[in-house]
């Protein structure tokens, strides 16, 4: 499959946007991954990729053991875009001179473009792009000539069109710079000759295909979660194999409001949808119990997670034995765990942990392993999930156990989910959703003196949270219209009882997390 599929290689030099260029490439329909710098020049070659685009990166390339790569990457002939850092490195790899500059160029800047080089196609001349480097090319290697600059910057992208080598000092795959889009689309299309085979439909009805031929008639044990990436993955192996498929859905009572129902409204038996064997586990009560009288987040989160455990495996005993775990990994989370590019970040609390080695099974599969969070979505839309799911916020697994501020009763949960889907209502009603990455509400611990009617009250405060970010690492608090605030503010006071004060977090990350606990 991967043999003939287009692939533009992106290598990973350490810069925070490797995700957003390989998401960038593939919104133009060609498939992409993202190696680490360190891979070794045979394994490239053996992915025959059409074009590779060198990342943007942290040190400077003359600095002793600065990231690297094998300087024949230059001259076996396939094209490559060197962003920033990885123009840089192939400048000095290829005989040129990168010294530091006095001043730093940052931020957004008018760049002078040549339109004939094939990057520059139907690019305005003079275009703002994202600067951010501290380090300059102060002589270009044999070759290249100069197709843009800045009025302070001589140098801000070159060429060598003959060996198809392109040199960017910005950076294209970020919104702020306005024509970047344009610039990718150019190097994927105009220079690398790709015809865009990456479509969403063709992914499922391979990945369907695929998925047939290696269960053949086995049976898969799938946990769903009623997450997007669970749902997506449920939907794709129901239209594979049908009722081979067992999905165990576990209601741990800290979900968001309906949504219990809303899963098993798509799920359920003689729901129509799907056609899979659906277990839907009531444990309310259980994880109720075992949170009682605990306070502390890192203590709810190791109760809950070993509680899922316990729950599944009591399921899958008694499904018996299964062939094959499906898991919902996506392509983040395997370039985030170390495997795919250069990233450190590891990010272990977002799968369940353990769980494979408590089921007995032959073999995982992990079918949506390649695509981006916005892949996933449109091949759940492709499948027929309700827009509901398919848009579904992300969600932890904890669930409201870990927005809410001390210990976790039903009492509280109930005030958290009434709240957050007023809020996500107004946010929706106002046009926010598209632009807000993650929004929910979360129940402080504090109570405090109101007044409502002639009566005094003692209750809680909710805080309401919304914040923007691209891969939830760092993230800025969402500068929500004090309209918006007021309305749902009303809301929440007069609809939800027990609640006289409403709270908005102003803090991004750093210092504080996405999560409120
Ligand atoms: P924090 O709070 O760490 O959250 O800034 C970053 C992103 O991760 C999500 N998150 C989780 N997702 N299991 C998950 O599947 C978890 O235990 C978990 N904790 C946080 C959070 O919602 C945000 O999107």
């Amino acid at each position: 499959m991967s043999m003939e599929r287009e692939t533009v290689i992106v290598l990973d030099f350490g810069g925070q946007y490797n995700q957003l260029i390989a998401r960038r490439v593939r919104e133009n329909n060609v498939y992409c991954e993202i190696y680490s710098y360190k891979t070794d020049l045979a394994q490239i070659k053996a992915k025959h990729p059409k074009g590779i685009i060198l990342t943007g990166g942290p040190n400077s390339c003359y600095a002793p053991g600065a990231p690297s790569c094998d300087p024949e990457i230059f001259t076996w002939g396939v094209p490559i875009l060197g962003i920033c850092y990885g123009a840089q490195l192939m400048m000095r790899l290829l005989g040129g001179t990168v010294e530091h500059a006095q001043e730093r160029e940052y931020g957004q800047t008018l760049v002078h473009v040549d339109n004939s080089c094939a990057l520059f196609e139907g690019v305005q001349p003079d275009t703002i792009c994202e600067m951010s480097h501290n380090d300059y090319i102060t002589k270009m290697a044999d070759g290249f000539a100069i197709a843009a600059h800045t009025d302070n910057c001589p140098l801000a992208a070159a060429q060598d069109a003959a060996r198809k080598l392109y040199a960017l000092q910005f950076h294209p795959e970020v919104l702020h710079t306005l024509e970047g889009k344009k610039m990718l689309h150019n190097f994927v299309y105009g220079i690398c000759r790709c015809k865009g085979d990456w479509k969403m439909d063709d992914f499922v009805d391979t990945t369907v295909t695929a998925l047939r031929k290696e269960i053949g008639d086995g049976k898969v044990l799938c946990a769903l979660s009623g997450g997007v990436d669970s749902s997506v993955l449920a939907a794709l192996l129901a239209k594979a194999v049908g009722k081979q498929l067992t999905c165990v859905f576990v209601d741990h009572g800290l979900l968001r409001k309906n949504e219990m129902e809303e899963v098993c409204k798509v799920f359920g038996p003689g729901n129509g949808n799907f056609d899979v064997n659906f277990i839907c586990v009531d444990a309310r009560e259980r994880y109720f119990s075992k949170l009682a009288g605990v306070n502390e987040p890192e203590r709810k989160r190791k109760i809950i997670g070993e509680e899922f455990i316990r729950v599944f495996e009591e399921q899958a005993k008694k499904i018996g034995k299964v062939d094959y775990l499906a898991q919902g990994t996506i392509y983040p989370d395997v370039v985030e765990s170390g495997l795919g590019g250069e990233s450190t970040v590891i990010k272990s609390h977002h799968n369940v942990g353990g769980l494979p080695d408590t089921v007995d099974f032959k073999e995982l599969i992990e079918p949506l392993r390649t695509l981006f969070k916005d892949e996933v979505r449109q091949a759940g839309r492709e499948l027929g999930l309700p827009e509901y799911i398919v848009n579904r916020q992300p969600f932890p697994g904890p669930g409201l156990a870990i927005r809410i501020i001390g210990e976790v009763t039903p009492e509280k949960v109930a005030i958290v989910q009434d709240a957050d889907a007023i809020w996500r209502e107004e946010i929706a009603k106002a046009g926010l959703d598209k632009k807000i990455s993650q929004y929910y509400a979360a129940l402080t611990n504090m109570r405090s003196v109101g007044v409502m009617g002639d009566e005094r009250t003692y209750d809680y405060a909710v805080a309401l949270r919304a914040v923007t970010t691209t891969d939830f690492m760092t993230a800025e608090s969402y500068n929500v219209p004090w309209d918006v605030l007021g309305v749902v503010t009303s809301r929440i006071v007069n609809e939800v009882k027990h609640v006289n004060r409403v709270f908005y977090d102003c803090t991004g990350k750093p210092p504080a997390t996405i999560e409120f606990e």
